[in-house]
């Protein structure tokens, strides 16, 4: 592996992701120019672009060219673009901030921003439609499709949004299986897909493509688990989000259910859990570990 440092990775790989969805979306002039408009802004707001580098990650470690992962890549960014600005409506989390920036709704009003969610959920699978497969690849373009669909729909991360939304403010705390079933929904499965998506562009046998599915889930929970710590812990202008929301709204989350030391123990044992299961890609392997370590240690 080249010498590169692993932030100049990240930033590297940050800029090819966003050059493929600026070729991807529809230009701003494109009309009805306010739905153009809305999507873009939210999308290039900022981001840290984590599923998609983790897509072209898992691409890579299964000796696989990025270029073939990289509608996957664009396509798994807009899914989790649309979940933030639905997430953000007053109707679910209420923010008014967002990657630095205000909300979708705040700017273009709720109207625009559910219309934005919708095209952006909409415009993934045709993007990732566009998916290539190598010759020979044991995986069609309808593979890619179901995974996708079956990681953003009503029994994953939409599934996993409804019991947050109903859980909060409850005078009964969830159990401890209640609140990992919704992070497994809300924010492991979409991550899951994302590195699934880059292994199967690069034609992953069926044990390495399962070693991606350990590693995306352990990764998963474990992400959701720092992000509801930095919640407490960090500052709205660190975060480019309002911090300090899951309690003013009651939330369950790991901190409220075992404190910050235990939910930072679990995170770590989730990360481990993960490095093992990559384990199998032995040096090909090194940019998703970096990247695990990174979820487990980053700051916002
Ligand atoms: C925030 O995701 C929402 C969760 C699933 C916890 P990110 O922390 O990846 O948000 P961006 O893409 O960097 O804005
Ligand atoms: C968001 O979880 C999960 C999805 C958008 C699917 P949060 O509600 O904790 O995310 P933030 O903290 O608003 O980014
Ligand atoms: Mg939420
Ligand atoms: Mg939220
Ligand atoms: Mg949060």
């Amino acid at each position: 592996m080249a010498a590169e440092s692993f932030k100049s990775y990240l930033t590297g790989r940050k800029k090819t992701v966003d050059s493929a969805l600026q070729k991807f979306l529809p230009t701003s002039r494109t009309r009805p120019s306010t739905i153009h408009e809305a999507m873009r802004y939210s999308l290039f707001a900022g981001g840290k672009r984590l599923r998609p580098i983790l897509t072209l990650a898992a691409c890579e470690a299964c000796g696989g060219k990025m270029e073939r992962a990289m509608p996957a890549a664009a396509a798994v960014e807009c899914i989790h673009t649309y979940s933030l600005i639905h997430d953000d409506l007053p109707c679910m989390d209420d923010d008014d901030f967002r990657r630095g920036q205000p909300t979708s709704h705040t700017k273009y009003g709720e109207g625009i921003a559910v219309l934005a969610g919708d095209a952006l959920l909409t415009i993934a699978f045709e993007i990732l439609a566009q998916t290539k497969p190598a010759p020979k690849c044991r995986y069609s373009v309808a593979d890619f499709v179901l995974d996708l669909a079956d990681a953003s729909g009503s029994r994953k991360l939409i599934g996993g949004q409804v019991l947050d939304l109903e859980g909060e403010g409850q005078d009964v705390q969830l159990s401890p299986t209640q609140l990992r079933y919704i992070h497994e929904s809300k924010t492991a499965a979409l991550l899951t897909s994302s590195v699934r998506l880059g292994g199967m562009a690069a034609n992953a046998t069926p044990m390495k493509l399962q070693a991606l599915t350990d590693f995306g889930y352990s990764v998963g929970l474990a992400f959701q688990i720092i992000d509801d710590i930095l919640d407490v812990t960090q500052s709205s202008e660190q975060l480019g989000k309002s911090a300090g929301k899951d309690v003013a709204t009651d939330k369950s989350t790991y901190p409220a259910m075992f404190g910050l030391e235990k939910s930072r123990k679990e995170a770590t044992r989730l990360t481990r859990k993960a490095l093992k299961a990559v384990g199998v890609f032995g040096e090909n392997g090194e940019r998703l570990e970096q990247i695990a370590h990174y979820l487990l240690d980053r700051d916002y």
